[in-house]
């Protein structure tokens, strides 16, 4: 893993949106895997300035989101269908048909996750991956205890990760309690993969990531098995390495 600590978040955000630039220019049609969360915001705010400057193009890019609410249609404010496209899409010429998301209301999950993995192996696999992290480790939805060699699979929420993003909803018992999500099998299966952090408050977990031995108690350390990860950090967030 290549540890790259810059001083804040907007230097964070400004290197990815140019890491992922890069990668678009070097393949237009790159496949793309996306996360969701707080962190991600600030890059994607980058790469829409720099479309809008002419700098990179999404036309012919394909993306893969990491994970949805399970029982949230895409229609749903708190659904990260929507929270894509209200922060990122929109704003740039990616063709609807080439953006996936788990379906969070699908009635058959088998299938859907199946369905999933399928798509991303007929599009050549994921090139670039884009992570965050929780703070007790999970990737996507992966909470501790999960497999680590895990395909895109339905799962049980952590209670801190439903206590942690209750904050987008207007009360505890509104957040999922489930969600379906790409597993760290499939994760740990694309080319490159970034992992962003800031803050203080993701120094605990961020100095696991690095330094305990890989184990599904923090799903993320299972990155250090991976040849191509860069893990892109606030000072904040490396405190405590
Ligand atoms: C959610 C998402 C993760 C994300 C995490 C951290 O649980 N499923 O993909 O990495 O939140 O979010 P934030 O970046 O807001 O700290």
């Amino acid at each position: 893993m290549k540890l790259v600590t810059v001083t804040n978040y907007h230097e964070i955000s400004v290197r990815a949106a140019q890491l992922v630039a890069n990668q678009v220019n070097k393949k237009k049609n790159t496949v793309l895997g996306l996360a969701t969360g707080q962190t991600p915001v600030g890059m994607y705010q980058e790469l829409i300035s720099m479309f809008k400057r002419g700098e990179v193009d999404f036309f012919e890019v394909v993306t893969f989101n990491l994970d949805e609410y399970y029982g949230l249609s895409s229609e749903h404010p708190q659904s990260y269908h929507h929270f894509m496209w209200d922060t990122f899409f929109q704003y740039i010429n990616i063709k609807k048909e080439n953006v996936h998301l788990l379906n969070g209301v699908t009635e058959n999950i088998n299938k859907e996750c199946k369905q999933y993995e399928y798509l991303i192996q007929k599009n050549g696999g994921i090139d670039l991956q884009i992570l965050g992290i929780g703070d007790n480790g999970h990737l996507g939805f992966n909470e501790p205890a999960i497999g680590l060699n895990s395909k895109t699979h339905l799962v049980n929420l952590a209670e801190e990760t439903i206590y942690a993003n209750s904050q987008y909803f207007n009360d505890v018992q509104e957040v999922p309690k489930q969600a379906l999500t790409m597993g760290i099998g499939t994760i740990m299966k694309a080319q490159k993969i970034i992992l962003l952090a800031s803050g203080r408050k993701k120094a605990h977990v961020i100095e696991s990531t690095i330094n305990c031995p890989v184990s599904s108690e923090v799903p993320a350390t299972a990155l250090q098995l991976h040849n191509d990860v860069i893990i892109l950090i606030d000072k904040e967030a490396a405190y405590k390495i």
